[in-house]
């Protein structure tokens, strides 16, 4: 059974329902914190950056490595003391305990010497909706204040944005960028690797530019309702994907090397309650491959 049906299975509707909601709300102050700080330019390009990362799946540390690769930085992996269990579910009983008692699981490797960095690239898989608990041990260890931070991800269906927005909210100090992130189908398809990798060449230059999520969705047209072709588009991408019960309510296009498509969906994720949330799925130049679902966000 695929993963992510896994976790959505094990996952009960009111777990869901508090990790989502608990995500609401931080935004608006991780916005202003956000706005207050300098935005993260040169010292990207030029300063000694360390990739710190945990993964438990392989699927970060893939992404982790490219980031290594393109920036030519000293990379960590966290470990933990007591790995987690091998089998999914038990993953999800261990993490759900975890973080229901903010007991974060201790790490071989808590405390980094960071002095010597002005960047550091922190990597994580998402799980209940924000990043894994090993990070929380992390920044609990160390001192991220005046370090520029650039968060990178992998996840089932999302939570780049709300990651990088309690990243935002826990480290006031530290300069928090943009994030990246991937789903772990599409890092792991076929060519994913070469896929990631151009897509965080792209992000590195939205980064240097000074982007913000807001500017990235720029080059969208107004919202739509949907016709016949953008139904398909979307039962396409997102036929992994019902146990999020999306329905979607409108839709926007960007034409790249391709389409870009920002469906505005309600959500009743595991049943729990309606949501609204912006789909991002992307279709291929006609001979290309399947359109595919890039990312769900709140
Ligand atoms: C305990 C647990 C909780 C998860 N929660 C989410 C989630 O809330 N949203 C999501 O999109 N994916 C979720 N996932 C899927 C992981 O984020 C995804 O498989 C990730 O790519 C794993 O990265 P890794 O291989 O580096 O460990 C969860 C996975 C686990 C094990």
């Amino acid at each position: 059974m695929p993963c992510k049906l896994k976790w959505v299975i094990a996952a009960s509707a009111v777990a869901a329902a508090t990790m989502f909601t608990a995500c609401d709300g931080q935004g608006d102050q991780s916005k202003k914190r956000a706005e207050a700080l300098p935005e993260a330019q040169e010292p990207i390009a030029s300063a000694k950056s360390v990739v710190v990362f945990f993964s438990q799946t392989g699927s970060t540390a893939k992404l982790a490595g490219i980031f290594k690769e393109a920036r030519n930085a000293d990379v960590i992996e966290l470990k933990l003391v007591e790995p987690y269990p091998s089998t999914y579910d038990s993953t999800i009983a261990k993490v759900g305990a975890q973080r229901q008692s903010k007991q974060w699981p201790a790490l071989v490797n808590a405390k980094i010497d960071l002095a010597q960095y002005d960047t550091v690239f922190l990597g994580y898989p998402i799980m209940f909706g924000s990043f894994t608990p090993p990070i929380y041990t992390f920044l609990d260890s160390n001192d991220l204040s005046g370090k520029v931070v650039v968060p990178f991800c992998t996840f089932g269906s999302g939570g780049r944005k709300a990651s990088a927005a309690e990243l935002k909210e826990l480290e006031p100090q530290a300069n928090v960028t943009l994030a990246y992130g991937i789903t772990n189908k599409r890092i792991n398809a076929e060519g994913g690797i070469e896929k990631a990798k151009a897509e965080v060449e792209s992000f590195f230059a939205d980064l240097a530019s000074g982007k913000t999520d807001e500017m990235l969705m720029g080059g969208y047209s107004e919202q739509r309702p949907l016709v016949a072709e953008d139904s398909a588009v979307f039962a396409e991408a997102t036929k992994d994907y019902a146990y999020l019960g999306l329905k979607p309510l409108s839709v926007s296009t960007q034409v790249v090397a391709g389409t870009n498509f920002l469906f505005v969906c309600e959500m009743k994720a595991f049943g729990g309650p309606a949501v609204q949330a912006n789909v991002k799925i992307f279709r291929p130049l006609p001979g290309r491959g399947n359109p595919e679902l890039i990312s769900v966000e709140k």
